[in-house]
């Protein structure tokens, strides 16, 4: 068996249109759009016939997430470092790129930053500066185009919550180390938060930020050098690789299947009532990183064995989102089980194994 996305783009656009939601004829510029959850939004905005001008530098982006929709007439590609000044609909400024014939832009969506723990440790300034220079640059856009801006921001935010806030509300404002290995993730993505609400305020900017938590699914990067759990641990398994887990693999996580949170994050872009909010998208179902890994050696038939190793630092115990705000302002709530989900992403990277030993 081998995994189709199309299937799934067809899904969420079918949960869209059931709620009355269309982007037809939007011009909507998704900056991080080569990446995992950009190049989904692209493909539901181009398949709800929405004019989507995706913006990446493909930094951990890939030109093969969003190369099928090159002939689009709808698409456009700009490969730009959104921590440079760049604008739109003027044909020069003293300062950074001008595309000179989009003129109206209705929604900035910026999605732009790497985003595995692993690149942290690699990539520390460069994360940095997409989230405080790059939406700078992105709200200057917004700015100018009266447009709509939404933010990716993360559960990072709240770092390292004790027990009595899991699930964590968007309320928490967060336990987080400012000088941590995790820093450079954590604190761009509060200070992309304060830049928000300063527009906000300042400028009366319509915004909204999400808080989205651990999301998987086909197109997320795997490999040793990206340090996500369930594409780790998939990769692993399939190869009959060791199963690393930190710790002993007592912390939770909660994992939600893409198609649940592109879903969630466009009902939260169209919603008027969004406007000004920050709401968490994700699963509120806790799992042990244990049980994950035992979960994806049973559904990959996997002769793997489990390994401990040290917990990174600043390894946060707990995750789950409070959805109080998300059910009732966007009546959204998760809706794929976890095995559904993990099932899907597994077929995909079997998929891809193939891919690389028939090149
Ligand atoms: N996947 C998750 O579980 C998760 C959880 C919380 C938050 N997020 C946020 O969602 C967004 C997308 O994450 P993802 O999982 O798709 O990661 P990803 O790494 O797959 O995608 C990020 C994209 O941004 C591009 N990019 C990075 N820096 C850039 C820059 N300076 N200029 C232009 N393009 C740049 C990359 O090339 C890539 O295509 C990020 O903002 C991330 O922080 C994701």
């Amino acid at each position: 068996m081998s995994f189709n996305i199309d299937s799934d783009i067809i899904d969420i656009n079918n949960r869209l249109l059931d709620n009355g939601i269309s982007f037809e004829n939007k011009t909507i510029l998704v900056t991080g759009g080569a990446g995992f959850l950009g190049s989904w939004v692209c493909d539901v905005l181009i398949k709800q016939r929405a004019k989507c001008i995706c913006l990446d530098n493909y930094s951990s982006g890939l030109n093969k997430n969003v190369f099928h929709l090159f002939d689009e007439k709808n698409f456009r590609y700009i490969n730009h470092d959104i921590s440079e000044p760049i604008y739109f609909g003027l044909s020069n400024h003293p300062y950074g790129i001008c595309i000179g014939d989009i003129r109206k832009i209705d929604i900035v969506m910026h999605m732009a930053s790497r985003a595995s723990p692993f690149e942290f440790k690699d990539y520390p300034i460069s994360i940095l500066k997409s989230n405080t220079l790059g939406t700078m640059n992105a709200l200057g856009i917004a700015k100018a185009h009266n447009a709509l801006f939404f933010y990716t921001s993360t559960s990072e935010v709240y770092g390292n919550p004790p027990d009595d806030m899991i699930p964590t509300p968007e309320t928490y404002f967060g336990h987080v180390n400012p000088v941590g290995p995790r820093s450079c993730y954590d604190e761009s993505k509060r200070a992309g938060e304060a830049f928000i609400k300063a527009y906000e305020l300042q400028h009366n900017l319509r915004t909204k930020i999400v808080r989205i938590f651990n999301t998987s699914g086909p197109r997320i990067r795997y490999g040793p050098e990206f340090g996500r759990v369930v594409p780790n641990f998939i990769h692993q398994a399939i190869n009959d690789m060791d199963i690393t887990v930190f710790g002993d693999g007592s912390q939770t996580r909660s994992f939600i299947y893409v198609v649940d949170e592109i879903e969630g994050i466009l009902k939260m872009v169209h919603n008027d009532n969004a406007i000004g909010e920050v709401i968490n998208i994700g699963n509120e179902k806790e799992y042990t990183i244990l049980k994950l890994a035992k979960i994806i050696i049973e559904l990959t038939n996997s002769n793997s064995k489990i390994v401990f190793k040290g917990l990174p630092i600043d390894d946060p115990k707990r995750r789950s989102p409070d959805l109080t705000k998300a059910k009732k302002i966007l009546n959204w709530k998760p809706t794929t089980p976890l095995k559904e989900g993990l099932k899907k992403t597994i077929e995909w990277f079997k998929d891809q194994e193939k891919e690389k030993i028939d090149e």
